[in-house]
């Protein structure tokens, strides 16, 4: 075992704790949400209406605070109506009056700079306030939903205004949003800036997608029944594909998008969380430590193909349609320079050096204003070894699946040869389907509801851990400094499945991507 998988459990992480029962509804306790970029994106499509949803659950305590930091210069007044407005436009659960109202009477904001020492002076009185008013008993967690170069000054702020002390009974965390750093150094490098003041129990890395539904549930399909569990394994499955397919552009997010690309924004953490979940070995418990010594060890396990050239591709979406309608390329996407060779589709073959993955390539791909949206797992099977059917009678049988399905269209394939009704023997690749809306009448929290939940509770198990982060930037560097030596992405067409070079990799090793 390498060092990294070593680390001993401390506090909440410790697997020998009792046991929770998982079923209870949780429900935070006293507290405060502190975001710093109230004013971005994230927070007003996602964070703001994932904490009224959690209100609107019944979720939150009653004296629940809201605390908005940014440069502007707002009032509560103003900064109630910014909440309004994104809850209205992007929450997922009814306008209630009454909770709105109860919500609303947390709110704060504070104005100012993140270098402004009398700024964070002001959150400081802020809090303290809001321990008083509203009862929220020095628990504070604090949400940087900012650009990653800024995270050091505001660990440094909070640090350095007493915001991050514990009293007994009380807790600070810090929650912070990808990317966690640009290569490994960095990423090291921000880990031991946030450790230094936060113990690492207090750290809340978001990977948004360790919190939908569907990826929780690849850890139920795999370990709640017994019929996969034979064959999830060398023996019996010949590959498998990991695809998060985007059919948009990067929008305005040039600023972001740009000099990071594909790989660095989502296979570096989504995809190789999938990649994780689908491969790790069964964990003692569901606690944070178990699960992420399992997640590590496929990290660790992860092997990159010698020739990069012949087993990675890239490419960059030209013009072209989407939706009916026709679309920019991205070179000609506002913010984005001329000569920008920043990928917005990449595609890799990992192998993961274990006896059960022996031999089994996984192929990872993403990409920005492809054919349509989709996120899914296709454990792809071996043919059987032996058919006793004509060439004829097979020859609209392709291999046995196991898809799961992430999203948008949620749930759970099974890809199988069956007959074709009539008088001849002739069989045809065949769906069966589980479909969340057809099975549950529950409906799923969106991923941020789960995962704010899950900080304000202190419930760990699905934030990643530095190491992990680690782990995925170890796997990646060498395969961005490769691409970064050899010139630019290909271009691709809008509205298509990705540059020729991504089927052309498959096809090397006599295998094709799904058309999902
Ligand atoms: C984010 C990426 O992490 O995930 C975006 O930064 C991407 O580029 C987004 O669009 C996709 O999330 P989802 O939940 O829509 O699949």
């Amino acid at each position: 075992m390498t060092a990294e998988l070593e680390e001993e459990p401390t506090g909440p992480e410790n697997p020998l704790r009792d046991p929770q029962d998982r079923r209870l509804p949780r429900i935070a306790g006293p507290c405060s949400l502190v975001i710093f970029g109230v004013t971005g994106d994230l927070a007003r499509k996602k964070l703001m209406p994932a904490v009224y949803d959690l209100a609107n659950r019944g979720l939150l305590p009653p004296g629940f605070a809201l605390v908005g930091f940014a440069r502007r210069d707002y009032t509560n007044q103003d900064f109630a109506q910014i909440v309004h407005d994104s809850v209205k436009e992007h929450a997922r659960t009814p306008f209630r009056e009454e909770v709105w109202q109860q919500l609303a009477e947390g709110f704060r904001f504070v104005p100012g700079d993140l270098t402004d020492d009398a700024a964070f002076q002001r959150l400081r009185e802020t809090v303290d306030e809001l321990d008083v008013t509203r009862g929220t008993g020095g628990n504070h967690a604090f949400y940087l939903s900012i650009p990653p170069g800024l995270f050091p000054e505001v660990v440094r702020q909070l640090s350095e205004h007493g915001l991050t002390k514990e009293n007994p009974g009380s807790w600070r965390r810090v929650v912070i949003e990808k990317p966690f750093g640009h290569d490994l150094q960095s990423a090291r490098e921000l880990n031991r800036v946030v450790e230094e003041v936060f113990p690492p129990q207090s750290v809340f890395r978001i990977d948004h997608y360790l919190g939908k539904e569907t990826v929780q549930n690849m850890l139920a399909l795999r370990f709640a029944n017994s019929m996969f569990e034979p064959v999830w394994n060398s023996h019996y499955v010949d590959h498998v594909q990991i695809t998060m397919a985007e059919d948009i552009g990067i929008g305005g997010r040039a600023g972001y998008y740009d000099g990071i690309g594909a790989a660095r924004d989502v296979i570096q953490n989504h995809l190789l969380q999938l990649l994780a979940l689908t491969a790790m070995e069964e964990p003692v418990s569901f606690d944070a430590w178990s699960l992420r010594q399992e997640k590590k060890k496929v990290l660790a396990a992860v092997k990159l193909p010698e020739r990069l050239d012949l087993h990675t591709a890239r490419g960059q979406y030209a013009a072209g349609w989407a939706g009916g309608t026709k679309v920019k390329g991205y070179l000609q996407e506002d913010g984005i320079p001329q000569d920008s060779g920043t990928e917005t589709f990449a595609a890799l073959r990992v192998d993961v050096d274990t006896r059960r993955w022996a031999g089994v390539p996984f192929y990872l791909r993403t990409g920005k204003r492809l054919g349509r949206r989709v996120t899914e797992v296709a454990v792809m099977f071996k043919r059987a070894p032996h058919l006793p059917f004509t060439k004829t009678e097979t020859e609209e049988l392709g291999q046995n699946a196991l898809v799961m399905r992430i999203q948008p269209d949620e749930g759970i394939t099974m890809r199988f040869g069956a007959k074709v009704p009539g008088t001849a023997m002739e069989i045809r690749d065949v769906n069966m389907d589980f479909a969340y809306g057809g099975s549950f009448t529950e409906s799923s929290p969106e991923a941020y509801e789960r995962l704010i939940l899950d900080v304000l509770l202190g419930d760990p198990p699905l934030f990643p851990q530095h190491t992990e982060v680690e782990l995925g930037w170890k796997i990646l560097d060498p395969v961005i400094n490769f691409w970064a030596a050899h010139g630019k992405p290909e271009q691709y067409a809008s509205g298509g499945w990705g540059p020729d070079s991504a089927h052309e990799m498959l096809a090397r090793d006599g295998r094709a991507w799904r058309r999902p």
